[in-house]
């Protein structure tokens, strides 16, 4: 039995990086999980987890644009018609950066659409989860904040601000729903490898300027490193996720937790 057998849990971003490996930990320890995400399929590891598993999990997928505004109701009708009424977890992890743009350069483009995605589309997903979670009188929310959201020279002003805005929506969901024993808790890596996110931007784009501001910290907390630093995988993350998900974590709530190999710490 796995630590998260039969939980029923709702992944945004699964199809890839730290929204994959945590579909993948996840159904590892026995969860039903829906993977959501805008790709049409899902990866094909993540059906062979499903079948292979010696836990009894299940994987289940829905391909929809979050931000479209059916997309959230949709989740949650897909989700509570295939595994049952109940939503023990919700992950939004789905997101994507920006161009690294200021306050003087950053485009409307960039502007709408990290807020639209990394703001409004978890915002809206909680809203649709929270109804459940209250019948249930249990629920837990991870949200993907980043580096970003405790800094303002990680990232541009438009990825910057969604993901301080995401871990003020996390703070207040805690504190509204704290004696429901509804959990909600913001995440903070700092550089994950391996994953796709710059795939979300076009690399021709960047605010170069902006970006001359912001590089030289980020190099110092990775680049110059002793040689043997390697950068944390998503797996690694994963692992951290469902920990907060889990029993251990049962008094945690509201927090707003930096996973950077000590970034926040300056
Ligand atoms: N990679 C890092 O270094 C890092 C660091 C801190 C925080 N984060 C955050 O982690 C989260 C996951 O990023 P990742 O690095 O795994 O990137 P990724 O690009 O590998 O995964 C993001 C997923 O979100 C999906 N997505 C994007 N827009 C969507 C939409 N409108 N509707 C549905 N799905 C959508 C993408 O298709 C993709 O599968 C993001 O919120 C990101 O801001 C990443």
């Amino acid at each position: 039995m796995g630590s998260l057998q039969d939980r029923v849990i709702i992944i945004t971003g699964a199809a890839s990086g730290i929204g994959l490996a945590t579909a993948k930990a996840a159904l590892k320890e026995g969860a039903n999980v829906l993977g959501v995400d805008v790709v049409a399929e899902p990866p094909a590891s993540l059906s062979e987890i499903n079948a292979g598993s010696d836990t009894d999990c299940h994987f289940s997928y829905h391909a929809c644009d979050l931000t479209k505004a059916t997309s959230p109701a949709e989740v949650l009708a897909t989700c509570q018609s295939t595994f049952g009424g109940r939503i023990d977890v919700l992950f939004n992890i789905a997101g994507v950066m920006d161009h690294h743009g200021s306050i003087d350069t950053v485009t409307d483009y960039d502007w709408e659409r990290c807020m639209a995605i990394n703001v409004t589309a978890p915002v809206k997903l909680m809203r649709e989860v929270i109804p459940a979670m209250r019948d249930q009188q249990q629920g837990v929310i991870v949200n993907m904040a980043s580096r970003a959201g405790l800094s303002g020279a990680a990232a541009g002003v438009a990825y910057t601000a969604s993901k301080h805005a995401i871990i003020g929506v996390t703070k207040n969901v805690a504190w509204r729903f704290r004696d429901e024993n509804i959990r909600c808790i913001a995440v903070c890596p700092g550089g994950v490898g391996d994953t796709a996110i710059v795939s979300s931007v076009d690399p021709g784009s960047f605010d170069k300027e902006a970006m001359a501001k912001t590089m030289p910290i980020i190099n110092a907390v990775y680049r110059q490193r002793n040689e043997n630093f390697k950068a944390m995988m998503p797996e690694e993350l994963a692992e951290t996720l469902m920990f907060l998900v889990g029993e251990g974590s049962k008094r945690i709530t509201g927090a707003v937790i930096p996973i950077d190999d000590g970034w926040s710490t300056i």
